[in-house]
């Protein structure tokens, strides 16, 4: 294959969103029929844990739908002790994920197959924490954070008593230099660096970044246990720390049961504004859309809502998330596609990926 026709590296490796809340605001059941998102495929199979009908992953970047089937293959035909070697998560030779990678070949696509022995240095190393935003996070973020506030965070991920956490953080963390770093250190222009993707559509309508990041941090650290919140571990440590703190799709029980379950999957690279276009009535009855909006302006993202009432069952489920942009429900379709106030105050308030804000309707059509 030549180089011009190989995809771009994914940038998406590992879940930045807490899957708890999703399956919480979903109810997936045998009978739903989804369409998700693909990302870093970790929702996908989330919700597959669910055992759905079927399921329809969707993502116009080509490497996060091999990486979807990439993890499948692994997830299926690995050992658990070999899948997280496998993943980069404990330790493995590089070798042996090589070998393991090279198993899986009849199990995915050969475009898919092609696609990582092209990028086969990520393999080697552990495809889990290499997509490009994850490793703005362990070559940058965690040295340097661990640098500054090393014994403090070693303490702090240690703990299971979150007034001790709450202790460690607000007196010997949040001082004037965390608070000047987090408040001047979220700009524009650093998650235009991490977004960097040329086909996002990206639009900040947070208006003071540094100082919403500063709240979300002081509501994750007074509320969840560092210790098991695979997120936080992942943007302090650069890594999970242990099996007790994976992320939903790599827990113990969410690999039996992916490993059990019979869905069909469908796994689709074009734009999801297109494809819900073109897609029959009354198609789906569940929507994952991640935090599809950070990437989608939003007269696009309004094109795509108004195009769910068509596609969806009667009282289908849907969830994205907000980040930078507050794309809302307008209010042109405020009776079809209904927010649900008390669940999205319910989860944004536990939910574990601090920076979203998480919006669950029911689509009437
Ligand atoms: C912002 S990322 C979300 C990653 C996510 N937080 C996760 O944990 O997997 C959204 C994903 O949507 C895809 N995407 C963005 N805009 C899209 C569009 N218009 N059509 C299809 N996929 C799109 C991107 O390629 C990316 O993989």
């Amino acid at each position: 294959m030549k180089e011009k026709q190989i995809a771009d590296w994914i940038l998406y490796s590992t879940c930045d969103e807490d899957a708890y809340s999703e399956l919480k605001a979903l109810k997936v059941s045998n009978e739903d029929e989804v369409l998700c998102v693909t990302g870093s495929a970790c929702r996908v199979l989330s919700l597959l844990a669910e055992k759905p009908k079927n399921i329809t992953a969707i993502d116009f970047a080509a490497g996060q739908n091999y990486l979807l089937e990439l993890k499948i293959a692994a997830i299926k035909n690995l050992t658990y002790d070999q899948l997280l070697g496998f993943f980069g998560v404990e330790q493995m030779s590089k070798e042996q994920r090589w070998k393991y990678f090279i198993s899986l070949k009849d199990k995915i696509t050969d475009e898919a197959f092609q696609y990582f022995c092209y990028y086969c240095k990520e393999i080697k190393e552990g495809v889990l924490y290499r997509g490009r935003h994850e490793k703005f996070y362990v070559y940058f973020l965690s040295p340097f954070l661990h640098f500054l506030y090393g014994k403090e965070f070693k303490e702090m991920f240690e703990t299971e008593c979150i007034e001790r956490q709450k202790e460690i953080y607000f007196k010997k963390i949040r001082g004037p230099f965390w608070r000047l770093m987090i408040k001047k250190g979220f700009s524009k222009w650093l998650l235009k660096g991490i977004l960097n993707n040329k086909d996002y559509e990206t639009e900040f309508e947070v208006g003071d970044l540094g100082n919403y990041m500063l709240k979300t941090l002081d509501h994750t650290f007074s509320t969840h246990l560092a210790k098991y919140n695979d997120w936080l571990s992942m943007m302090i440590n650069g890594r999970y720390l242990g099996r007790h703190a994976m992320p939903h799709f790599l827990s113990k029980d969410s690999y039996e049961s992916i490993r059990n379950a019979n869905t069909k999957i469908e796994i689709i690279t074009m734009d999801l504004v297109d494809y819900c276009k073109k897609v029959k009535n009354e198609r789906f009855s569940v929507f994952s859309l991640s935090d599809v909006s950070s990437c989608i302006s939003k007269p696009r993202f309004n094109e795509l809502l108004s195009q769910l009432p068509r596609l969806s069952r009667s009282r289908g489920r849907l969830c994205y998330r907000n980040f930078i942009s507050r794309h809302k429900i307008p209010n042109a379709l405020s009776q079809k596609i209904q927010i649900d106030v008390d669940m999205c105050n319910q989860l944004n308030h536990s939910d574990r990926a601090f920076s979203y804000q998480f919006e669950v309707a029911l689509i009437n059509n």
